[in-house]
């Protein structure tokens, strides 16, 4: 939880007045939204894109500026969690369904900072389910065609419902057990008519801020 809080806060030493930023959804890009609300009531000028419903309820309860990704150029930063990371700076993302947005809203970034705890440091990717978000028609056919892959896989389920994300899509959680290439992984996941985006993030993150449970920091760059 201390570890969450102090790299969340500590990547919003990265904002300037005056950014347009995306804000990550999670337990740890909380503290990070927390803080831009305080530097707004501070009178800096931040303009935000929310990655999920959920934050952008958070954002504008902190008088945060929210803004459509439509009417703007681009984004300064981005600030989000992760499930996995690797030593490669490759990610798992979507343990909270929010994959879809967030990979738009990384896409768009000049800059994606990452925020995670220790225990999200992984040699290789796989351990964490892979989220992939489905559209509900003839789902079970392309769960089909992604276990060809060699993986296992559930439908998310909330209370014995499936669980819907903010697009009405469904995410299936794959095991891989390790994952061997993200990034082909990644490519010909999305190749599949059905699969809308999958959580494997590759060659996008350019600063990952590591908190610890001794409460030191450390920021990799990605150079
Ligand atoms: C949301 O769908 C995810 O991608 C989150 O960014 C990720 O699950 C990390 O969340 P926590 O910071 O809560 O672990």
């Amino acid at each position: 939880m201390k570890a969450k809080k102090l790299t969340g806060e500590k990547a919003v030493e990265y904002v300037e007045d005056g950014m347009i930023i995306g804000l990550g959804t999670g337990s740890t890009a909380y503290y990070a939204i927390k803080k831009v609300g305080e530097m707004v009531r501070n009178g800096f000028k931040i303009k935000a894109v929310p990655t999920s419903k959920e934050t952008a309820k958070l954002a504008a309860e902190e008088g945060i500026d929210l803004v459509e990704l439509a009417d703007v150029e681009s984004l300064d930063l981005t600030i989000d969690g992760a499930d996995e990371v690797d030593p490669y700076f490759n990610l798992i993302k979507g343990g909270g369904g929010a994959l879809l947005r967030e990979k738009i809203v990384a896409s768009a970034t000049e800059k994606l900072i990452i925020v995670v705890d220790e225990s999200k440091l992984v040699n290789h990717l796989g351990a964490f389910h892979l989220p992939v978000e489905l559209t509900p028609f003839s789902w079970q056919y392309t769960q089909r065609m992604i276990e060809k892959f060699n993986c296992s896989s559930k439908i998310r389920k909330i209370d014995g419902e499936i669980y819907l994300t903010d697009n009405g899509n469904y995410i299936l959680d794959c095991d891989f057990v390790k994952i061997e290439d993200p990034l082909k992984i990644s490519l010909e996941l999305n190749k599949l008519p059905g699969v809308v985006e999958n959580g494997i993030f590759a060659e996008m993150a350019e600063l990952i801020v590591v908190g610890y449970n001794d409460d030191h920091i450390e920021v990799l760059d990605n150079e």
